[in-house]
């Protein structure tokens, strides 16, 4: 995408992640409409963001891999005719996705280049596992787009956290080979972001790397909320949100969560057996 910037100003992305959409619209999860609770965070995203360049969704878009549900969000995610790029999470299915979801808007490219930035989608995603892997082909393809533009300020996005995020149950199913990412982290001090889903839960920390810091971020899902920093898993009463980035051409950024209001989509915790599984 090709959008020229002026040093003061910014690219502005809403991160939307884990909508856990269904081949059935009614059907709930803990609870709560994943159909309508995407919609609802989609229609704030228009509310609060009217001028937002892109959108990024990373993975678990769909609850059962359904053919339906990809269908259905390409057709809710074309009505607002937004760009959108999507990665995969574990509970998708890469080759119903890949058929159903690309449209005019909606796009599975790997990375773009928009503004200053250069964005790069990886797939972190184990077939019939939960946990997430970045395997070798993955990596070598990633130190080639970053060698290849070393000058850009990078964001990369995947499913699975590339970091611990304190909550011991989330840090043994998330990104398994942490460490071999980071050595490719530790060669490009170009990366600023690295942003993930799974986690269903707000997460901002700093990484050092060996040349510079690099912003580690998790959203929120726009359905079910984990509870942070807990051994085991509990969902959260916390409402669906997304993640407003904005990406100045200096390579700074600015990061803030848009909550619904509660009570508008609230989890049944009678039902709150889901396992993340
Ligand atoms: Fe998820």
């Amino acid at each position: 995408m090709k959008k020229s910037l002026a040093p003061n100003h910014f690219i502005s992305i809403a991160h939307l992640t884990d909508t856990h959409l269904f081949a059935e619209s009614d059907r709930l999860l803990v609870g709560i409409p994943t159909d309508g609770s995407f919609k609802a965070v989609l229609a704030e995203v228009k509310q609060t963001l009217p001028n937002v360049d892109l959108l990024l969704l990373t993975g678990d878009l769909s609850q059962d891999g359904s053919v339906e549900s990809y269908q259905r969000m390409r057709n809710i995610l074309d009505s607002y005719q937004i760009p959108a790029y999507c990665l995969a999470g574990n509970h998708d299915n890469l080759a119903v996705m890949q058929k159903h979801l690309p449209s005019e808007y909606v796009s599975l490219a790997r990375s773009l280049n928009i503004g200053n930035w250069k964005i790069i989608l990886l797939n972190s995603v184990v077939t019939q596992a939960v946990e997430g892997y970045l395997a070798k082909s993955e990596l070598i393809w990633l130190e080639e787009q970053l060698n290849s533009e070393r000058d850009r300020p990078t964001l990369i996005a995947f499913h699975h956290p590339a970091v611990a995020i304190g909550s011991p149950w989330m840090d043994s199913i998330c990104l398994t080979n942490q460490d071999q990412f980071w050595e490719t982290g530790d060669r490009h001090p170009q990366i600023k972001i690295v942003i993930n889903g799974h986690a269903h839960q707000d997460f901002d920390q700093i990484h050092q790397t060996l040349h510079d810091s690099v912003r580690c971020l998790v959203s929120p899902s726009t359905c079910v909320q984990f509870r942070p920093q807990t051994p085991t898993f509990q969902v959260d009463e916390l409402a669906p949100a997304f993640r407003h980035l904005r990406l100045y051409a200096d390579g700074s950024i600015h990061t803030e969560i848009h909550r619904l209001k509660s009570g508008q989509f609230s989890p049944d915790l009678q039902a709150a057996k889901y396992n993340n599984d």
